[in-house]
């Protein structure tokens, strides 16, 4: 058996799926209210051939699974993102790239590694991008899900770009920022509302480290110095090149939206990993931020592990500007991920988060078993779980239009059971989650577990 083969993210709902498919007037259990208009879309990892080594859930070729709905019916799609690397392996009928357990390609004239844009979703500035953090996101075209292609901002952006720019929903501005193993470790970037790349910075940082996620606020960009580090000379002796390094502290890096590296003000805290902030604010004269914090992580080393310091926790961080103080606190005992907050208040004070639910049972590769909403005000938690056997990933929230309440909307998310082998996406009241599904439109297809979300209204679509 090749160690492609023995990966747990071939096997079982991390299997790739080999068909594009189409399907209208799917059936529904319940019934999906009528006035949600928009699409539901799920990025990930989708690899178009078999690995030639061994293989990484972060790896495989991003593929978008949508699901549209209007006037309470729902129509599924799911389409490839036709990225380079997609197009090449395409043409050569084999893979091309190894994935990140490999030795990267420098000789090969298309990437040391393959751009596979398989994890995120943002919309902003009339263009929804799929992105990847080791390079420049993808434009892709709603609802038909055509790639339009590389994203590079008329070549000003040189640097990666994060799979989690944020983008405010007052001015239409989006702050984002890459990282890099050789200088500059980072880069700090903001893109106007109609599109261009107005800032670029480069931020410094004693040494090279892996940034997944940021938080904005009304004024300030916040950049997560965390200590999963690239070393080098660990490389050069055989050994994985990314260690997370428990001797070096978490840095936590404030600066005004505007700002440059001079205008970066640190706070330490003691060493951890975030993968995903929730939001961030000002208030008073500090800024909250909450977050999901692992005591470290090992994921990129050890493939999956799922030891219980791996397993991120709801978190609360308030970064005091007055007096550089910083404040930690751990919100809830029980393993959440994958944040999303109702998005029109994104950098402004917000007191729901929706989290995906680790499942309680330990196993190979994670999986999600329910949806759990943090009241950041009253601290109440309400949790939902599918039920036995079903596992869901990122769940997003859809607010409902000219609602006023935050939490006047949709949390939506694809469910596989694994005992029928079947697919849905499950609509649930954000208000209540504990009352169970709205809707459960049935996929005529399976669809894999992935990355992240998002919802697109009708009104952002391009076609
Ligand atoms: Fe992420």
């Amino acid at each position: 058996m090749s160690a492609a083969a023995e990966s747990p993210f071939l096997r079982d709902n991390f299997a790739p799926i080999h068909e594009e498919t189409e399907a209208a007037d799917l059936k529904v259990i319940g019934e999906i209210p009528r006035e949600i208009d928009g699409m539901f879309l799920r990025n990930g990892p989708n690899p178009q051939f078999d690995p030639p080594g061994a293989y990484h859930w972060f790896d495989g070729d991003g593929m978008l699974h949508g699901t549209q709905l209007r006037d309470g019916r729902a129509t599924y799609r799911n389409r490839w993102i036709r990225t380079q690397g997609f197009q090449k392996e395409h043409a050569a009928g084999k893979a091309i790239w190894g994935g990140l357990f490999e030795m990267p390609q420098f000789d090969n004239p298309d990437g040391a590694f393959k751009n596979t844009g398989n994890t995120a979703l943002v919309h902003q500035a009339d263009r929804l991008l799929t992105l990847w953090e080791g390079g420049p996101p993808h434009q892709v075209r709603t609802p038909s899900l055509e790639t339009v292609g590389l994203q590079d901002f008329h070549g000003k952006l040189t640097c990666p770009m994060t799979a989690h720019p944020k983008v405010d929903p007052v001015t239409g501005e989006m702050v984002f920022f890459g990282y890099s193993p050789i200088p500059p470790f980072c880069t700090y970037g903001v893109v106007s509302a109609r599109g261009e790349i107005v800032r670029l910075e480069p931020i410094e940082l004693p040494s090279a480290v892996m940034m997944h996620d940021m938080a904005m606020t009304e004024n300030f960009s916040i950049l997560l110095d965390l200590p999963l580090c690239f070393d080098l000379e660990r490389a050069m002796r055989g050994e994985p090149p990314i260690h997370f390094d428990d001797q070096r502290p978490a840095r936590w890096g404030i600066l005004p939206r505007h700002g440059d590296n001079g205008d970066v003000r640190w706070f330490e805290t003691a060493p951890c990993y975030v993968f995903h902030t929730s939001n961030a604010y000002e208030e008073d004269d500090a800024v909250v931020l909450h977050g999901c914090r692992m005591e470290r992580t090992d994921v990129l080393v050890d493939d999956g592990a799922q030891q219980d310091a791996n397993n991120a926790r709801m978190h609360r961080w308030r970064f005091d500007l007055a007096s550089g103080e910083v404040q930690e606190e751990r919100l809830d005992d029980v393993a959440t991920d994958f944040p999303r907050v109702n998005e029109t208040r994104l950098g402004r004070k917000n007191r729901y988060s929706f989290n995906a639910a680790f499942e309680r049972e330990a196993s190979q590769a994670p999986r999600f078993e329910g949806v759990t909403k943090y009241d950041q005000e009253t601290g109440a938690i309400q949790r939902h779980r599918y039920g036995p056997d079903r596992f869901a990933g990122e769940a997003v929230f859809a607010p409902r239009p000219g609602a006023r309440e935050e939490d006047d909307g949709w949390v939506m998310t694809y469910v596989h059971d694994e005992r029928e082998n079947a697919d849905e996406l499950v609509i649930l009241d954000g208000r209540d989650l504990s009352a169970g599904p709205l809707a459960r439109v049935q996929i005529p297809v399976r669809v894999p577990y992935g990355f992240h979300a998002a919802w697109i209204p009708a009104e952002q679509y391009d076609d």
